[in-house]
């Protein structure tokens, strides 16, 4: 947010910023889902909706899974959300008490941690590297976790990029549900992968986990607030009992908006191709800046970088990098507090044309 504060500031001044912190796509929704809220802005009285979300949309999201992993999802199980963020505090107050421990990778999206500190749930971090692909393995979990009551984790990631194999996923799984540890499994930057890793969803070897998803990536939709949650049974009292109160429904518009966004498959792969160019462009060219040491970047559209050797100031590396260059990226230590220091992210959803333009600039400014 400072940095965020600061690249508006200058842009407002200057008008030269490359914006490489955002989280977001720099696109709109798809033309189908503003068309479909255009409809029902006309057409439905949108009012409070079922705190599950509406049937139809819950009927879609369900059959995205038969769809794209091949597994039968019960429609039932099935909650629209207001946004992940949303469904991240019902699956938190649902699934944990106050004073539970969960542990998390660091680095990683530091809401996790700030939503269990404020419901009073002790986060554990897992120290991620490069030798874990920044992911948590059984191996940190034995070493660093202690007794838990949950784990969260986060394929693609934020902020490295990196995903779970489907047989590390596997394994994690069977460790929680070997010691009644509740697994929440992050997986809103589906749909944004490079090949290097398959795409695993937690809902296919165990219902007993809590999946997160949105349509605020993927499918380019991040104002509407909507993001979806496949509750398991033993939890669909509490969480409905709990969304009734926190929030009454998710917007209304946004879920009638949503059920054409799984018709705008065209327009998302394209997308999602120019992440795919940007991130090319990115791994060819920042190792020539002096940036090479990168996670794998799997998916998402984020690169993490190591700038030890540069630095061991990250916040101040990204205040001079954005005063003297106009780029602005991320410093390290939103997402890991200790290390964070000497690594920053870099955000590929722009366009082709300002990754070309940063790299440009990065060269210049590190000669
Ligand atoms: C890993 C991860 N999870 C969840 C979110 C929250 O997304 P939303 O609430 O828009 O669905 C973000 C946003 O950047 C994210 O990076």
């Amino acid at each position: 947010m400072d940095v965020m504060r600061a690249a508006n500031a200058r842009e407002h001044a200057r008008g030269d910023v490359i914006h490489l912190e955002v989280g977001q796509p720099s696109t709109a929704a798809p033309a189908g889902v503003l068309a479909a809220a255009e409809r029902a802005l006309r057409t439905d009285k949108l009012g409070y909706t079922d705190s599950f979300g509406i049937p139809p949309l819950r009927r879609r999201i369900a059959q995205h899974y038969r769809a794209w992993y091949g597994i039968d999802v019960p429609e039932s199980r099935v909650m629209a959300t207001m946004g992940s963020s949303g469904a991240f505090l019902l699956a938190f107050t649902a699934a944990f008490d106050a004073g539970d421990r969960v542990a998390l990778v660091e680095p990683g999206y530091p809401c996790y941690k700030n939503i269990l500190s404020a419901l009073g749930i002790e986060a554990v971090p897992l120290p991620g590297s490069a030798a874990t692909r920044f992911q948590p393995t059984v191996e940190l979990l034995e070493k660093y976790g202690g007794r838990l009551d949950g784990l969260i984790v986060a394929s693609p990631s934020n902020p490295t990029g990196t995903m779970l194999a489907p047989d590390e996923l596997a394994a994690l799984a069977a460790y929680c549900r070997a010691r009644g540890i509740r697994l929440v499994s992050d997986e809103i930057y589906h749909g944004i992968t490079y090949g290097g890793v398959a795409q695993a969803t937690a809902a296919a070897i165990d219902p007993g986990v809590i999946v997160i998803n949105s349509f605020s990536k993927y499918f380019s939709m991040t104002g509407w607030r909507l993001g979806w949650m496949l509750v398991p049974e033993d939890l669909l009292r509490p969480m409905e009992c709990l969304a009734q109160n926190f929030f009454i429904s998710p917007p209304a518009i946004s879920q009638h908006a949503a059920l054409a966004a799984f018709e705008c498959r065209d327009e998302l792969e394209a997308n999602v191709a120019r992440y795919a160019r940007n991130r090319a462009h990115l791994l060819a060219e920042l190792p020539k800046a002096g940036f090479d040491r990168l996670a794998p970047s799997d998916g998402a559209f984020y690169i993490y970088a190591e700038i030890g050797h540069l630095t061991n100031d990250s916040q101040d590396f990204c205040r001079r990098m954005l005063d003297e260059t106009g780029i602005a990226t991320t410093p390290g230590v939103d997402f890991d507090r200790g290390r964070g220091s000497t690594t920053l992210r870099i955000s590929f959803a722009g366009a082709e044309a300002e990754m070309v333009e940063a790299t440009r600039r990065l060269m210049a400014w590190r000669r």
